[in-house]
C-alpha cells in the first residue's frame, strides 16, 4: 500500500494543482519508481491511499485510449510499450483518506482491502535504487523470521530528528544488518534518540498491526503515527528491522530530490553522456558560495 494523500507543501506552487506523487525524476513520475519496486518485488496488488486533488495518479496508471491510439497510429512502438506498461503492470485499488490524519491512520483505512494478509507499506518519497528490490529484500527477511519487518538506514545525529529511531537488540543470530527492535520512537529530539537507525520507508507488516492503530492516539501534532502503532504491536510480537542495500533519495526535500533526478539521470544511456558533459562544465566552486 502506498499513502499519497499527503498535501505536498514543501513543493508548492509547483503542487498547487498536482500531486507531489507526479513530479517526475527525469522522466518518470516519483510513485511509478515505488509501484515498480512493489512489482518487482512480487506484490500484484496495489492499494493507493489518496484523497483531494489526486486525480493525475488515478489517470496516470489507468489505461489511456486515446493516447495509445495515437501512439499506435505514429508507429511509436517505444512509447506505445512504456504507456502500455504501465496500466498492464498490477490491480490496483484506491482508498480516500479523507483526513490527513497521519502515516497510521493512512494505513488503517486499507484495512478491508488488505484483509488478513501480510502487506508492505511503501512511502514512495523515499525513492530506493537497489538489486533486490528494497521491498523484495525485506520480504526475504519476513519470510525467515517470520514477522515484522521495518527498513532502517543508518544517518547523521543532526538529521534524526527527522525520522523514526529504532532501538534494538544487539543480535547477531539475526544476520548481517538485521535487527531485533527494542523499542521505537517518532522524530525524537536528536539528545533522546536511541540510535542512529532511522525507519526509511518500507514496511512489510502483519494484519495485526490493524487493531493496533487502531487504539493508537494522536500525536501531539494531530496525527496518527505508523511508529506509535508498532509500539504498541511490539508488546506483542517481535519486530525486526533491517538495513537495506541500496540507494535512497529522500524526494520529500527539494535537495534530495534534486539529487534523484541528476542520479537517475546519469543512469540512463540515452542522457548520461551529455549530461555528465554538461556537469563537469559548470563552475561549481562560484556556485557552492551563493
Ligand atoms: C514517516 C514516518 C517516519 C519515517 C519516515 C521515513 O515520516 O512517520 O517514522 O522515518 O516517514 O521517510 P514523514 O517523512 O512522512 O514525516
Amino acid at each position: 500500500m502506498f499513502p499519497a494523500a499527503g498535501l505536498g507543501t514543501r513543493f508548492l506552487p509547483a503542487t498547487k494543482a498536482q500531486p507531489k506523487e507526479m513530479l517526475p525524476l527525469v522522466d518518470k513520475p516519483i510513485i511509478q519508481y515505488g509501484v515498480e519496486e512493489a512489482v518487482a518485488s512480487g506484490a500484484n496488488n496495489i492499494i493507493l491511499v489518496t484523497g483531494r486533488g489526486k486525480n493525475a495518479i488515478e489517470d496516470h496508471f489507468d489505461v489511456s485510449v486515446e493516447l495509445e491510439t495515437f501512439l499506435e497510429a505514429r508507429g511509436k512502438r517505444d512509447q506505445l510499450f512504456e504507456v502500455r506498461k504501465i496500466s498492464s503492470m498490477m490491480n490496483l485499488s484506491y482508498v480516500r483518506q479523507g483526513e490527513a490524519l497521519g502515516l497510521g491512520h493512512a494505513v488503517l483505512v486499507t484495512r478491508d482491502l488488505v484483509g488478513d494478509e501480510p502487506f508492505a507499506v511503501i512511502l514512495a518519497d523515499d525513492v530506493i535504487d537497489a538489486d533486490p528490490p528494497a521491498t523484495k529484500q525485506l520480504i526475504e527477511v519476513f519470510e525467515r523470521l517470520k514477522g515484522p519487518v521495518l527498513a532502517v538506514e543508518r544517518v547523521p545525529r543532526e538529521d534524526i530528528s527527522s525520522y523514526g529511531v529504532v532501538a534494538f537488540e544487539p543480535n547477531t543470530r539475526l544476520g548481517e544488518g538485521i535487527y531485533q527492535v527494542r523499542d521505537l520512537v517518532e522524530k525524537p529530539p536528536k539528545e533522546e534518540a536511541p540510535s542512529d537507525l532511522a525507519i526509511i520507508g518500507r514496511y512489510v507488516l502483519t494484519p495485526d498491526i490493524f487493531p493496533c492503530l487502531a487504539k493508537t492516539k494522536s500525536d501531539r501534532t494531530g496525527e496518527i503515527q505508523l511508529t506509535n502503532g508498532l509500539r504498541e504491536l511490539l508488546k506483542s510480537r517481535p519486530i525486526y528491522a533491517c538495513e537495506v542495500k541500496g540507494v535512497r533519495h529522500d524526494t520529500g526535500n527539494k535537495l534530495g530530490f534534486l539529487k534523484a533526478v541528476v542520479y537517475f539521470a546519469l543512469r540512463r544511456p540515452d542522457l548520461a553522456g551529455k549530461f555528465a558533459e554538461y556537469l563537469t562544465s559548470l563552475d561549481l566552486t562560484a556556485a557552492a558560495k551563493r
